[in-house]
């Protein structure tokens, strides 16, 4: 059993030509909504690539809260640990997508940002799974609770308590993360995966890289959500006993076929599909 500690937000997308610069206005976009945050996507991308999984978060006690969780419900994640807050409301992610399928997101925590460390007391956590989209305070108190390994996805980038970060087995950023924490991510025994969108990932241990992998060609229609599947195929792979290279190749498929659909929870992909696209 995998156990998520993270977000779960309502995504309002707006598909149009461009994304907008500072100051400028684009018209034209497609409206749409979408289960998404970033914990939710890990949870519901975990369990369509197999795992038993659990979320640990919070809601607000409105309209939201149910459309926002509609997904993870109906893909079988364990929704007993997420609760209801009265006087929150559900997060919500403000998303532009551009025909290229590059997106800009503006995240209103809501009750994200209440899921508190008393909210995992008492918890036998045996593998883990976090992100930042909720309190850091909150994941190492989860972290000191967990048996097993523990992935944390340092996005969105902020600074976290060093003990946070010496209980991980695995860290994945992107790019920008990356040059955030810098030397701060490497320690001995511990995972670094590396998102470099387009180009793959690179996987590192002990502070050296120990393998790269490129994604295969695909249409990209809406890259978000491909860094939360990212995470959670390699996550899963490394907890299955995969070697580094085999589960690095199939974190990098799985990440492209997200990119091929629109939404964040809806183009998460299953694991026989991961498994085809990989024999080619
Ligand atoms: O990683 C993509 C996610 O980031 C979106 O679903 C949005 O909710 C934000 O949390």
């Amino acid at each position: 059993m995998i156990t998520v500690v993270g977000s779960v937000n309502l995504d309002i997308v707006g598909t149009g030509k461009t994304l907008p610069k500072a100051g400028e206005t684009v018209t034209g976009a497609r409206l749409a909504r979408h289960p998404g945050g970033k914990g939710a996507n890990q949870a519901l991308a975990a369990r369509r690539l197999g795992a038993e999984v659990r979320l640990i978060a919070a809601v607000g006690n409105d309209d939201m809260a149910e459309e926002a969780l509609k997904l993870l419900r109906a893909g079988g994640v364990d929704l007993s640990a997420t609760q209801y807050i009265n006087g929150e409301t559900t997060g919500v992610a403000l998303i532009a997508v551009s025909e290229e399928g590059e997106n800009q997101i503006v995240v209103c925590p809501g009750a994200n940002e209440a899921l508190d460390p008393g909210d995992v007391e008492g918890m036998d956590i045996k593998h883990m799974m976090g992100v930042l989209e909720v309190p850091a305070a909150t994941l190492l108190a989860a972290a000191e609770r967990t048996t097993g390994f523990i992935a944390l996805n340092l996005a969105p980038a902020m600074p976290v308590p060093p003990t946070l970060l010496e209980r991980a087995s695995l860290l994945v950023v992107n790019e920008t993360e990356a040059a955030f924490y810098g030397d701060a991510l490497h320690a001995p025994g511990r995972y670094v995966a590396i998102s470099l969108g387009g180009a793959g990932a690179e996987l590192w241990k002990d502070g050296a890289k120990i393998t790269s992998a490129r994604p295969p060609e695909v249409h990209v229609i809406d890259t978000t959500g491909a860094g939360d599947t990212f995470s959670a195929a390699l996550t899963v792979s490394l907890i299955n006993g995969k070697p580094p290279e085999e589960a690095l190749r199939y974190a990098v498929t799985a990440g492209a076929l997200a990119c091929t659909r629109p939404g964040a929870q809806p183009s998460l992909p299953r694991r026989a599909e991961v498994e085809a696209l990989l024999r080619g």
